[in-house]
């Protein structure tokens, strides 16, 4: 049985993640070649890489949206690779996952779409009413805001709630999947603040799809880059940036000006 955050178990060197040879292909598309990863509680590693790279398969391959066609992916000491459906639903409970869009229950207030996966995981309502409203409040959503409905909010605010919605059963691992993508300028800055404040005060470890790479450089304990499946450079994201191997990473260094 997996748990959340705040009942972890699991000694502090055991992995959160950790994934071994995964590797997916649709048809003869390789999407995913024998990745391997270890992420540490509270650590938070930002994954890159070009349009069509795999960073997406990944995210889905860990909570199992896609199965893999081989290698391990180990969630808080469980093998999601091997698990029951009702095993892999628990896993999926103890994961945050925040997508490109905010995908908000149109007819629910912010305040009712946080605390739905609380609700359906059996908390009371009175509790889940605390969490959800506790949750906004760490994303800087307070007063008569949580009560409004997604169309009376701005799409920074709709990507705050679906993260304080990520984070409200307080999960163990966090996935994000280019959680600024589709905001304008104003709004990624704003969304951007609320993670690096996660990331620094969270504890909570995070894979962050993103292409925000003074982001990454603030806020990553670990920076990969895939190139067609594969991981091309990995590091210290400084160290990387500091130190490219690859024509890829030298590219993405030039994005940033160092
Ligand atoms: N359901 C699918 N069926 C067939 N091919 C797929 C499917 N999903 C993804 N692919 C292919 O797998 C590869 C990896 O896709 P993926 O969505 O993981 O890339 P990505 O790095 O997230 O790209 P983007 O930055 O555009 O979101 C791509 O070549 C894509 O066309
Ligand atoms: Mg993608």
């Amino acid at each position: 049985m997996l748990v959340n955050s705040s009942q972890r178990t699991q000694p502090l060197t055991t992995p959160v993640l950790k994934l071994e040879g995964l590797s997916k292909s649709y048809g003869k598309n390789v999407a995913l070649s024998g990745i391997d990863l270890h992420v540490m509680p509270g650590n938070t590693v930002v994954v890159t890489g070009p349009s069509g790279c795999g960073k997406s398969t990944l995210l889905r391959c860990i909570v199992r949206l896609i199965n893999p066609d081989s290698g391990r992916i180990i969630v808080a000491g469980e093998d999601v690779t091997e698990l029951t459906y009702s095993d892999l639903l628990n896993v999926r409970r103890s994961i945050g996952f925040v997508f490109q869009r905010s995908n908000l229950i149109q007819r629910l207030t912010a305040l009712e779409n946080v605390a739905l996966p609380l609700l359906a995981a059996n908390v009371a309502r009175n509790e889940a009413g605390c969490k959800a409203q506790e949750a906004l409040e760490r994303v800087g959503l307070v007063g008569n805001v949580v009560h409004r409905r997604p169309c009376e909010l701005s799409g920074g605010e709709c990507q705050r709630v679906a993260i304080a919605r990520a984070l409200a059963p307080e999960p163990c691992l966090m996935l994000w999947d280019e959680p600024t993508a589709s905001l304008d300028p104003i709004l990624v800055a704003e969304v951007l603040d609320v993670m690096e404040d996660l990331v620094k005060t969270g504890g909570t470890a995070m894979v962050i799809v993103t292409h925000e790479m003074r982001f990454a450089l603030r806020a990553a304990d670990w920076l990969i880059l895939l190139n067609q499946g594969k991981i091309t450079e990995q590091g210290i994201p400084m160290k990387v940036f500091n130190n490219p191997k690859s024509e890829l990473g030298v590219r993405y260094c030039r994005l940033l000006d160092l």
